[in-house]
Parts: C-alpha cells; sequence; structure tokens
C-alpha cells in the first residue's frame, strides 16, 4: 500500500477508537450509579442490591467477626429509608428482599451475644413504613445466607440442565485440599467449548496456584474475610488481537461466556468457585498486569477462583429478580 495511504488509514483507524472512547464515557457520564443516585429509581435499586449483598457475603463468610456489619446494616437501612419515602410509592415491594436479609442478619448477630439493638429498633421502625407502604406483612422468607451439603451440591451438579443452574453458588470458603491439575484441565477444556463471534476462541487463561492465587485476591480487594480460602484462581482475560475496529466490546463479550462455561464447568467437576471482579479502573488493572506477568493486549475479564467444597457449605442467598423486571417482549 502507498505509504501516505496506510498513514492515512491507521490516523482514521484511532481517530475512530478515540471516538469510541468518547460515546463510552458520555455514556458513563449519563448512566453510571454514582452520579445523580437518588434522581434515579433503577440507580437506586441496583446500588441498594449491591449493599445488600455486601451483607449477605459477609453472613456467608467461613467465620464472620462477632457484631460485624453494623455499620454496613445501619448504612444499608438509611438508605432503605431514603428509596422509602422517594420512591415507596412506585415500588415498595422491592424493599422486601433487603429487609428479609436484615431479619436474616439480626437473627444471626443476636444469636452471637452482639449487640444490635440499634439495628433491631431502626429495622423495626422501617418495618411499619413497609406494611404501611405495601399494605401486607413482610413475607416470612429466609435471606441472608443458605446451608447445603456438598454432597446434594455435587449430585445436583451431575443432575439435568436446571439442577446444575440452580445448585451452582459462589463459594466462599473451602475446604483447604489441592484441586488436582487434571480436574482444572478437564474444566477448561469444558469450557473451550464455548461459542465465540466467528470461532476466534479470542480468550485466555492464567492459572495461579497457593500463595501466588492468594495475591492475585489479594490484589483485587474484593474478597476481604476469604482471600486465604482461593488457592486456585483462573484469570480469564481476552486478548484485543482478535477484535477488529467495528466490535470494540466484543472481548468481554466472549470473555464474559467463556468465563461462565468454565463456573459451570468446575461445578458440574464437583468443585465449588466463585467469580471474582476485574471491572476495574485502567491503572488498576495495569499494577495487576505488571506484578502479575499479563500482557497488554489483554483484557482481564474476571478471576475464578475455585477449590475443594468443605462438607458443609454456606452460601450467600443472592435471591433473584423476577423476571418481569429484566425483560421486555418486543412484537
Ligand atoms: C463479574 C463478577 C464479579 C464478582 N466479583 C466478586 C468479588 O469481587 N467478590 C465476591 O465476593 N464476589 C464476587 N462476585 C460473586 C457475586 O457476588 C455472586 O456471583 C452473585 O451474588 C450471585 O450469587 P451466586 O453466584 O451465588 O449465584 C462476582 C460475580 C461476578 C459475576
Amino acid at each position: 500500500m502507498n505509504p501516505i495511504r496506510k498513514i492515512w488509514k491507521r490516523i482514521k483507524l484511532d481517530a475512530g477508537f478515540c471516538h469510541e472512547g468518547l460515546a463510552h464515557a458520555r455514556r458513563l457520564c449519563a448512566h453510571s450509579a454514582s452520579a445523580d443516585t437518588e434522581s434515579d429509581i433503577y440507580k437506586m435499586q441496583y446500588s441498594i442490591l449491591r449493599i445488600n449483598h455486601t451483607l449477605e457475603k459477609g453472613l456467608s463468610m467461613p467465620s464472620p467477626r462477632k457484631g460485624f456489619g453494623i455499620r454496613r446494616s445501619l448504612f444499608l437501612m438509611d438508605r432503605l429509608g431514603l428509596y422509602a419515602r422517594l420512591y415507596g410509592g412506585q415500588d415498595a415491594e422491592f424493599l422486601t428482599y433487603p429487609l428479609q436479609t436484615l431479619a436474616g442478619y439480626i437473627s444471626y448477630t443476636e444469636g452471637t451475644g452482639a449487640d444490635v439493638s440499634e439495628v433491631r429498633r431502626k429495622y423495626e421502625t422501617l418495618l411499619k413504613e413497609y406494611e404501611s407502604l405495601t399494605g401486607h406483612a413482610l413475607p416470612d422468607r429466609p435471606a441472608g445466607t443458605q446451608i447445603s451439603s456438598s454432597k446434594d451440591i455435587r449430585e445436583a451438579a451431575r443432575g439435568d440442565f436446571r439442577s446444575l443452574l440452580e445448585s451452582r453458588h459462589a463459594i466462599r470458603a473451602y475446604s483447604g485440599e489441592e484441586v488436582p491439575e487434571e480436574t482444572i484441565m478437564e474444566a477448561l477444556s469444558l469450557a473451550q467449548l464455548t461459542p465465540s463471534a466467528c470461532n476466534r476462541q479470542g480468550w485466555k487463561t492464567h492459572v495461579f496456584r497457593g500463595e501466588k492465587a492468594v495475591e492475585l485476591v489479594r490484589w483485587q480487594e474484593g474478597c476481604k474475610g476469604f482471600e486465604e480460602q482461593i488457592r486456585t484462581a483462573i484469570l480469564v482475560t481476552a486478548d484485543l488481537r482478535a477484535f477488529l475496529d467495528f466490535e470494540p466490546y466484543q472481548a468481554y463479550v466472549d470473555g464474559g461466556l467463556y468465563a461462565m462455561n468454565l463456573l459451570n464447568a468446575l461445578h458440574y467437576l464437583g468443585l465449588g468457585a466463585i467469580p471474582i471482579s476485574c471491572g476495574f479502573k485502567d491503572a488498576k488493572l495495569n499494577e495487576m498486569r505488571a506484578a502479575f506477568s499479563i500482557p497488554e493486549n489483554e483484557v482481564p475479564i474476571v478471576i475464578v477462583g475455585t477449590g475443594v467444597l468443605p462438607e458443609t457449605v454456606k452460601y450467600a442467598t443472592s435471591r433473584r429478580k423476577d423476571i418481569s423486571k429484566t425483560n421486555t417482549f418486543h412484537e
């Protein structure tokens, strides 16, 4: 190609990438939950679900600290109170699940002998508000954590597809036994069956074992309270070299599909697993690239922590929304 045309083509390509970056930035400015959270019922709901999860996650820790979560639960109730005032007339039923989590938290924490009287007081007030907004009492449905035996989970994972999906949970406590390398290889080969755009299979995996896995999870900072439990961590990345200028986000789509299959494959093979976020700002991801030898051309998708299930498995409830809240039929 004529050198001038080549330079011109490159300039156009790079300008296109900048345009994409700016378009994405504009969308973030307009819609991120960090901005004007209270002005939008959905931002409020999403951010409350996030706080709710930190509480149920705390309950599912291998050994929760006595009296943990008091500040967190008070904060959650502040947000629920604000939500009730702003959007209670629009969707008060949304409050059901977080209130049930709080009920689970209070009953667990009182059982440990810790003083949560302030939490209980606020909770009772909120409950009254909930009853007057919805016209009914809080349904008696356990939330917070669930418990199953590893035997039941393994059997369900080998049942039909529904049973596989229903029995998979994010696992934050493991037996400490080492995961055999053959099992990891088998899970990777099952995940390799993932579809990808034009079958390019742009995903990559980096398996970290022992202290190196703990180090990776420590860098991530989202696993406080169970970092030491994760002694096998598979970092899923996607190779930007697989994708063209008109598909700037395809790496995340293909990598995400792969990661989900890997999670299900590990579960199917009888292991516990947990997806661990890599959805960070660029500077933090660069820290990880440098510390864990991840090349610049690979974008981190997610870390999959895995391990042998303990005999009794405790996991966060993480209840799902009704489909009516997430689906739209178009005709
Ligand atoms: C992309 C992604 C990132 C996640 N990051 C974390 C994390 O940093 N720490 C953590 O404890 N759990 C993390 N999780 C686990 C979720 O909290 C969990 O999957 C969710 O609550 C649903 O529960 P379930 O996996 O038991 O169905 C992550 C999950 C996903 C999909």
